[in-house]
């Protein structure tokens, strides 16, 4: 657990590129960041993703970006949103940054319309909202089912459009570079696979969340940890990380990809059912199908262990077939590529993995415990969903907050000098090259270390958990991550898998240290909340384990 670098280098050895600001992912977070580090017309921001630019969580959001934009027409205030968002966080919201996370929102959701988002509109052109769960007012902005990808377009042109901006897409961050403790630049894997070093003045973190650790997900492919386990390696302190939410409607279709059914539905009616028909919600929670997301996954698998089912059913039989094709075009495409019209049949769905609440700790303008580091959006934790996070609140904290770490990122990058490059990186337990893995690895069969680990986290480290299946998923974790984290690659695949290997060791190790149940977190036998123990954030970092 305490290497500090996956890759094998010598600094002499291989090439070299100078930024001002590395921003790492090209999410909602990363690139509202490079749009206001940009701003600043002398510096130079680079923006890497280790896939195309549009290919995150982002791009796949479906349900909208809850803003207060329209107050006078929906009764809607800063101040509802602010208690929503508290009422289901379980008693660990950070109120400083929530408040800012929901008036500057605001603006930041109009600066979206201004770039070109096109949110739904009523014939007349006012803007169409819409509630979720837990949301005390109809306050979603969206774009059919598809706003991220509508979000994702208009960022990443605003992104192109600027002169001193530059994208690399298919470029992979293996791992952060410091010196003296301060970041400065990454390593990275550029577009043919050759190991660079690109220096900075200062270093984002956006590489998103982790849904991937799990068997059942929700996420695209990019969502692996791997900022989180670089910023572990970095010495960054790690917030939360047992607080993982799961989405209570993923389709569930043998051989299909998990696509996420979004809230929304249920928003516009849409009701949870067993085989036999009940509506099972209204024995849970006095919302129903509106419940906050943690008791809905829960009532759902509670369902399935007293039916035998493995998934139960979403009805949208309550809602107009014309409001379904306008507002769910893509969900009714695609499940009519499986042989299903939502227009009259129920979706089989059942929970998943969906969003990582915990992250790269971060204070309200996106440092780390890191100088010269500094972190957004879901990779990060900033605090304001606590335990448990109100949906459609995380498009806007990557917003609100990727705009403010670009910001104070410029300042600080016009402050100080380029770094130099130099041999002289902090070695961290090893010089790089002394630290080289003795074992290539390649006697490792990393696809079934692959599903092995996701198939370990959904059902030990999943939504009900309890001590002794995180104990015996941590004992397996430490077997599995203890050769091939040593080992030496040189590609990719195996890195990633490597990261996620660290992350879900790290995640699995919060779970277990949190004996009580909160929020997204619970735990078969610490059923309650326990504020006199527990009412606080836990955090981890590299220096806990050293020896
Ligand atoms: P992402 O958008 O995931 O971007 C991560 C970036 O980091 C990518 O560009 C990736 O290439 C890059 N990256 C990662 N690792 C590396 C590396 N090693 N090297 C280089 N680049 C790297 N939230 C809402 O508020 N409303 C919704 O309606 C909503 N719907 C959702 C639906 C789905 C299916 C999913 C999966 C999530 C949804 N969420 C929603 C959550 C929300 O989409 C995410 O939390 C948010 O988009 C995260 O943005 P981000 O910028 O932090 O990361
Ligand atoms: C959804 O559309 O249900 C997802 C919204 C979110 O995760 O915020």
């Amino acid at each position: 657990m305490n290497r500090r670098y996956l890759a094998d280098f010598e600094i002499s050895r291989i090439s070299h590129r100078f930024t001002d600001v590395l921003i790492i992912g090209s999410g909602i977070a990363g690139l509202s960041s490079a749009l206001s580090a940009a701003e600043n017309q002398d510096l130079e921001v680079l923006v890497l993703a280790k896939g195309d630019l549009e290919e995150s969580a982002t791009r796949w959001a479906q349900g909208g970006i809850a803003a207060v934009v329209l107050p006078e027409r929906t009764g809607d205030s800063l101040e509802a949103h602010i208690h929503d968002t508290i009422e289901v966080a379980a008693g660990l919201t950070d109120e400083e940054n929530l408040r800012i996370m929901v008036s500057e929102g605001v603006d930041r959701v109009k600066g979206l319309i201004e770039l070109g988002t096109g949110f739904d509109r009523h014939t007349d052109g006012g803007l169409q909202l819409t509630r979720e769960g837990a949301h005390s007012f109809a306050r979603i902005l969206h774009r059919g089912d598809t706003t991220g990808q509508e979000i994702a377009r208009s960022l990443v042109e605003a992104v192109l459009d600027r002169k001193n901006i530059l994208c690399r897409p298919g470029t992979f961050a293996i791992d952060l570079l410091d010196r003296e403790g301060a970041c400065i630049g990454a390593l990275v894997a550029n577009e043919t696979g050759e190991l660079e070093a690109v220096w900075a003045r200062q270093t984002i973190l956006a590489t998103g969340g982790a849904g991937r650790l799990y068997r059942e997900t929700t996420n695209p492919s990019v969502a692996t940890g791997d900022g989180l386990a670089m910023a572990f390696r970095a010495g960054a302190k790690i917030l939360d990380l047992e607080f993982i939410q799961f989405h209570p409607t993923t389709l569930y279709l043998a051989g299909a990809d998990r696509f996420l059914i979004t809230e929304a539905i249920r928003g516009e009616g849409g009701v949870l059912r067993t085989k036999s028909g009940e509506a099972f919600m209204e024995r849970f929670h006095p919302l129903a199908d509106l419940a906050p997301r943690d008791i809905v996954s829960r009532s759902i698998l509670e369902i399935m262990k007293e039916t035998g089912d493995n998934k139960v059913w979403l009805d949208l039989g309550a809602i107009a077939p014309e409001r379904i094709r306008e507002r769910f075009p893509r969900i009714l495409e695609l499940s009519r590529s499986f042989g299903i019209d939502i227009l009259s049949q129920p979706l089989p769905v059942r929970p998943s993995a969906h969003y990582s609440i915990g992250g790269i700790s971060t204070d309200s303008h996106g440092r780390t415990s890191v100088p010269g580091l500094l972190a957004a959006g879901e990779a990060a934790c900033t605090r304001v969903h606590g335990a448990n996070r109100l949906g459609s609140n995380s498009l806007l904290e990557g917003l609100v907050f990727g705009h403010r770490s670009g910001i104070v990122a410029a300042r600080a990058a016009a402050g100080i000098a380029r770094p130099e490059p130099s041999q002289a990186v902090d070695p961290g337990g090893g010089s790089p090259a002394a630290e080289a893995a003795k074992n290539p690895g390649g006697d490792l069969d990393l696809a079934d270390l692959l599903s092995s680990l996701k198939s370990l986290l959904w059902y030990k480290v999943g939504v009900e958990r309890n001590g002794e299946d995180l104990s015996n998923a941590l004992e397996q974790l430490s077997t599995w991550t203890a050769y091939p984290l040593a080992a030496d690659f040189r590609d990719v695949e195996s890195w990633t898998l490597q990261n996620m290997l660290q992350t879900s060791w790290l995640l699995t190790y919060c779970a277990l240290r949190r004996r009580e149940s909160r929020g997204v977190h619970f735990r078969a036998d610490h059923p309650e909340r326990d504020d006199v123990n527990f009412r606080r954030h836990m955090s981890i970092s590299r220096a806990d384990f050293s020896t």
